[in-house]
């Protein structure tokens, strides 16, 4: 073995026996703490039960507190036992360098205190306004392990009056749970009526579960999709969190998408983040689902971080007026660019493998497995519909002749079994 490797490992054990002690002093002498097991019977780690949505499980507002870190989700993980909380910092903050005591309120006033650092260092930045994530992770007790909902209080070591006590921690999914294939997640502001056709369309191409963050300012959504909620498919996730200032949306936008894709790490193998106004077309019709295509991929499933989606703007076509009045978005936008938008544009969406991802930033994996990125001539496209946002509802294609495109429309009279005669109630008019 090379000198200078031995040395390393050296000090590496030096510092992990000082580790060790250091937390040994604190467990046994700063507090109070108590070690009682549960006996199996009592905890419910064998109980897979449907997938109750519990909103107390997440963090419907984030926290935030003078010299604290915002952090915007916390929970269990229970495969790695550790409670993970994701937060994002200004850049002048270095949280990298702060510990942090992890109390957690055992059964019957026990207390049992971890250790953690705030493991990331950040250094890199996205978009205009640089945001920055935090991730802070404390393995929970032994005694703790498999517990469904517990208490835990996350305190600074260097100044132990600043704390944000009792949050409450939920396993992120039941032991037993069926794990799924494909799972999709998005955040939503009062875009009610854009929501049914999105998931009714993806349903159809092969996603078994999505969940949308509600960041709307008054909460209908729940009534809106009712049937998606009775029949499991769709999980709503109250999440008020508002940004910062001197931050853009962006930082409850990456929060988001960092807390569906750590939660759901062990619950599904693939996890899709796009916006509703964005649909995945699979391309070739040898592979008409989604999950045909990614299967294709399942040899390097364990090393890849994701599969890049490549934008493609569709629109309206010039002095177009409305057909009928239950016309929908694939009907309105039957044209689109000539080319898709070049990948690193900023437009690029993903199809994530949520294990090999430490940190998700809107388009991408900043921290994580490779990126692939998929043909959208001959596997997946994103079909954007940008003009159908309320806000970018000026958008038209280009001045350069958009290209007459009416598979999405087809697809769609496919999938709801319309016909394709507008005179007809239920008809659609592809042209
Ligand atoms: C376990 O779950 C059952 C029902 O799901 C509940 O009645 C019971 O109180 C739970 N036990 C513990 C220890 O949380
Ligand atoms: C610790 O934090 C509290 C609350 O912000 C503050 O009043 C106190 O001065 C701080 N103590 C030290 C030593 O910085
Ligand atoms: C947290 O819980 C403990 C024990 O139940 C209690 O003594 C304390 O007052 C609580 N703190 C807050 C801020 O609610
Ligand atoms: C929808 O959510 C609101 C508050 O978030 C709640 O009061 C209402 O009961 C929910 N409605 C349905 C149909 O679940
Ligand atoms: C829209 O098209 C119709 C017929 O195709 C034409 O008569 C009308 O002038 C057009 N309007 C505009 C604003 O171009």
């Amino acid at each position: 073995m090379p000198a200078c490797s031995l040395k390393r490992s050296h000090l590496e054990l030096v510092s992990s026996l000082i580790l060790i002690f250091q937390m040994f002093l604190i467990f046994f002498f700063t507090f109070h703490t108590e070690t009682r097991i549960l006996p199996r019977s009592r905890r419910n780690d064998t109980n897979p039960g449907p997938q109750r949505h519990d909103p107390s499980c997440y963090l419907k507002e984030k926290l935030e507190k003078h010299n604290m870190p915002i952090i915007h989700s916390i929970f269990a993980d229970p495969v790695k036992n550790q409670v993970v909380a994701v937060g994002v910092r200004f850049w002048f903050e270095r949280w990298h360098e702060e510990m942090f005591y992890c109390e957690f309120h055992g059964p019957r006033g026990g207390l049992f205190i971890q250790l953690t650092d705030p493991i990331l260092k950040d250094y890199q930045r996205f978009g205009a306004t640089a945001q920055y994530v935090l991730v802070l992770i404390c393995p929970i007790p032994k005694p703790l392990i498999g517990v469904q909902k517990s208490m835990l209080t996350l305190r600074r070591t260097s100044n132990t009056s600043l704390a944000y006590e009792n949050i409450t921690v939920c396993q992120s999914q039941p032991h037993g749970g069926k794990k799924r294939y494909l799972s999709m997640c998005t955040m939503l502001k009062d875009m009610d009526a854009a929501v049914p056709p999105w998931l009714d369309y993806h349903r159809h191409l092969g996603i078994e579960h999505v969940y949308i963050y509600d960041n709307s300012r008054t909460s209908t959504l729940n009534q809106t999709v009712r049937r998606y909620l009775d029949s499991g498919f769709l999980t709503i996730i109250p999440w008020a969190h508002v940004h910062s200032p001197g931050k853009t949306y962006l930082e409850v936008q990456i929060a988001h998408e960092n807390d569906c894709l750590w939660r759901n790490r062990y619950r599904t193998d693939w996890m899709i983040k796009i916006d509703v106004d964005e649909f995945l077309q699979p391309m070739d019709s040898s592979m008409p689902s989604i999950p045909d295509v990614l299967r294709k991929y399942t040899v390097v499933m364990d090393s890849i971080g994701s599969l890049r989606i490549q934008n493609w703007f569709f629109c309206r076509g010039w002095n177009q007026t409305r057909r009928h009045h239950h016309e929908s978005v694939f009907e309105r936008n039957q044209y689109r660019r000539r080319e898709p938008t070049p990948v690193n544009m900023g437009r690029d969406k993903a199809v994530v493998r949520p294990t090999n991802v430490h940190f998700f930033k809107i388009h991408g994996v900043k921290l994580g497995g490779d990126t692939i990125t998929l043909s959208p001539l001959t596997e997946i496209r994103m079909v954007h519909y940008r003009g159908d946002n309320k806000l970018h509802s000026g958008f038209r294609c280009s001045d350069k002749r958009p290209v007459k495109d009416s598979s999405m429309c087809r697809l769609w009279a496919k999938i709801k079994e319309f016909s394709l005669n507008v005179k007809e109630p239920n008809g659609i008019h592809c042209t």
